[in-house]
């Protein structure tokens, strides 16, 4: 069967009218069994239609630019037997100022493609006026751990990310939503947020997938310059020197990130270390030594690119 859809921009700023898609250019597609919906009544539709088929129902959300990050959560969603949706949605109020939400990537052609080869169920690539049809007043804010690690730098971001995944989570009502530890802070989030306002689903959080050198695989891996790039594997090459650091007794937070910011220091392409953090894994909050579940997370400017990373790190003495 071929299926054609529509392939729609989102727009940069929340529109006040309801459902216009900017209708850019129509690609037919070998789609199978994949369906792709731009609605919210569509997705729930599909979702009763695959329940009373008897299936349960997993989501990965995404801002689209999929790689093999993103393939990762799909096929596990897909393994473990789920009527796999994948939503795109650059979401407009996880941006701040100045962010990079108009340059962001939006290859939906591309996405559509990885997402049939992995043989996703459903799409659900929203226009920004399907997800915020009129002024947004209803926010979710997860407190406390929010203000430290990327909260600092990027006021709003978390409460614009629970906000959207709140929404998804009743749009689809999924029983598992799949997360990557890539983005650490937000699955902490998202888990706390699952849990405080109980949704009955899982929260499943999926293994950092990584370039051959250990950089992160990233959407914003595409602004950095082939210099860059190169110098980008500083971060992994940080976190390898906390985890020997800590296999070889020292536990000290201060002297494990003057040690990290030494290694990331000596890299030319540097432009910022905006944050190098030893934090308990579960509550977020500083850590003056590795003597629990650990999480050890970091943000640098590297040129136009604002790259993450962190690795989990069990107590020495566990
Ligand atoms: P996005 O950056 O597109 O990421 C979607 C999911 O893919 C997130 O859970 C992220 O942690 C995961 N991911 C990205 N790179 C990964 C990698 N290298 N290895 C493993 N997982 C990876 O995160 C968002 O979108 C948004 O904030 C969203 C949750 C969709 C809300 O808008």
């Amino acid at each position: 069967m071929t299926k054609r859809f529509n392939r729609f921009e989102q727009d940069p700023v929340i529109p006040a009218k309801v459902g216009i898609h900017k209708l850019r250019s129509t690609v037919s597609l070998e789609c199978l069994n994949m369906e792709v919906v731009g609605t919210i009544t569509e997705v729930r539709a599909a979702v009763g239609r695959a329940r009373n088929s008897g299936r349960t129902i997993g989501l990965v959300p995404t801002m689209g630019a999929l790689h093999v990050g993103h393939v990762s959560l799909i096929e596990r969603c897909v393994e473990d037997g789920h009527f796999t949706i994948v939503s795109i949605f650059v979401n407009p109020t996880q941006f701040g100022p100045g962010e990079d939400f108009e340059k962001y990537p939006r290859p939906l052609d591309a996405d559509l493609q990885i997402c049939q080869e992995h043989e996703v169920d459903l799409v659900f690539a929203p226009a920004a006026a399907d997800m915020y049809p009129s002024e947004n007043l209803s926010w979710v804010n997860v407190e406390k751990m929010t203000s430290s690690l990327c909260g600092r730098s990027r006021p709003g971001h978390f409460r614009g990310v629970a906000t959207v995944c709140a929404k998804l989570f009743n749009i689809a009502q999924p029983d598992v939503a799949y997360f990557g530890q890539k983005d650490a802070q937000q699955a902490v989030v998202i888990k706390k947020m699952a849990a405080d306002l109980n949704f009955q689903m899982q929260i499943v959080v999926c293994p950092t997938i990584r370039e051959a050198d250990g950089l992160a695989v990233s959407s914003r891996n595409q602004y950095l310059s082939s210099r860059q790039r190169k110098d980008a594997a500083c971060l992994y090459r940080a976190l390898e020197k906390c985890k020997s650091l800590v296999r070889s007794g020292t536990t000290d937070s201060k002297t494990i990130i003057a040690e990290m910011t030494k290694t990331i220091e000596a890299v030319p392409s540097v432009d910022d270390i905006e944050y190098i953090e030893i934090v308990d894994a579960k509550s977020l909050e500083p850590l003056a030594a590795v003597t629990q579940k650990a999480l050890v997370a970091l943000a640098v400017r590297i040129g136009p690119a604002r790259l993450i990373d962190n690795i989990l790190l069990d107590a020495p003495d566990d």
